[in-house]
């Protein structure tokens, strides 16, 4: 029988992926959503104009009756967590509490409630492997504990762990999916998130500041492509398996700026700043990130929508429209 979506659960539904998901289900039929969020970095504007939601307000790690509240639900989509460079890099030990506390917690409850769950990990786990491009079976090359980044991998890897060991044991029905550089509305610039920081530079003509060479490569999925699947990942049940969410289209960071500047006519010039300016030492950073995204499309014969010109075109008319 396929899962019901009538009644899900959205943690980090305040956020920039929860707010797009909690539109796409509700305009797919979905009654009512639970969103379980801390507003560390979501905001209720992104989630006000809904109805029939519920809001818990408050860390996940301390709700004390979270089995009593998740009673009734039919799904959980998991994507509470500490968020972004900038954010990991300032609240390194939050992040990882977050990421793996309030996870195995959501996971107890999940489990004895017998609520299937969608854990959102991240293309970070695969670190600076090498390989051309990144298949789900693709080895990790993550850097040492003394360079912090690599905290935020390590943490989603040890979810995926945690969700794999307890699918093993007939505990849990979890299906992860590993997401490469999402973009689109509601994404915030305060926690170093590129595309909507380059975006509201240039329409500010302020300069617009790279990190490292910009020779770097990054592949950019649009946020509709992303719930479209979570939501099809959910009603096709492919439990305790892995699946890459990106684009394989790749675009050099500088290229991005010079992209967004044609797009908004700006007269932004470029700064370089090296990665130990920004962020110290204790920072690395992968040269480039393409997903192999053979397996989500052939389960779902659902390809990405959208090229990169024409997300960074929505992204400039909704940051316009914002400031209206
Ligand atoms: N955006 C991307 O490019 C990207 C890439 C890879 C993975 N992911 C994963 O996708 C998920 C969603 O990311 P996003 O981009 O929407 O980030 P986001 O920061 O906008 O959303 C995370 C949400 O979780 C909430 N939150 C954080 N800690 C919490 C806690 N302890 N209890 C309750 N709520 C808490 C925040 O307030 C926020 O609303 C995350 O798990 C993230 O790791 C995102």
């Amino acid at each position: 029988m396929k899962n019901s979506l009538e009644k899900v659960i959205i943690t980090g539904g305040a956020g920039f992926i929860g707010s797009n998901l909690a539109e796409h289900l509700f305009q797919n039929g979905t009654k009512e959503i639970l969103i379980i969020d801390d507003f560390s970095t979501g905001s209720m504007a992104n989630i006000e104009h809904l109805k029939n939601i519920n809001i818990i307000n408050g860390r996940i790690e301390d709700i004390e009756d979270l089995e009593t509240r998740l009673m009734g639900y039919n799904f959980c989509f998991h994507l509470a967590a500490g968020v972004g460079v900038k954010y990991i890099m300032d609240n390194v030990s939050k992040a990882l509490n977050t990421n793996i506390e309030a996870t195995h917690k959501i996971f107890s409850v999940c489990s004895k409630l017998n609520i299937p769950i969608l854990i959102t990990s991240t293309s970070e786990v695969y670190g600076v492997s090498e390989d051309e491009i990144w298949t789900e079976e693709t080895k990790s090359l993550l850097g040492p504990p003394t360079k912090l980044r690599w905290s935020y991998a390590t943490s989603k890897l040890i979810d995926e762990f945690m969700a794999l060991a307890e699918f093993n044991d007939g505990n849990l029905n979890p299906i992860i999916v590993r997401l490469f550089n999402i973009i689109g509305p509601n994404q915030s610039s305060e926690f170093g998130m590129v595309v909507p920081k380059f975006v509201e530079a240039a329409l500010e003509n302020n300069e617009i500041i790279i990190h490292g060479t910009g020779e770097q490569t990054r592949s950019f999925t649009w946020v509709g492509d992303v719930v479209n699947y979570f939501r099809e990942l959910a009603l096709l049940e492919p439990y305790g398996e892995i699946f890459n969410i990106g684009q394989p289209e790749e675009i050099s960071i500088k290229n991005l700026a010079e992209l967004i500047i044609t797009k908004t006519n700006s007269s932004s010039m470029v700064e370089f700043i090296s990665h130990e300016q920004e962020y110290g030492k204790a920072f690395e950073d992968p040269m480039r990130r393409t997903p192999s995204i053979e397996k989500i499309v052939s389960l779902t014969g659902i390809k990405p929508s959208k090229q990169i010109d024409e997300m960074i075109e929505e992204i400039v008319n909704y940051k316009i429209n914002l400031k209206k």
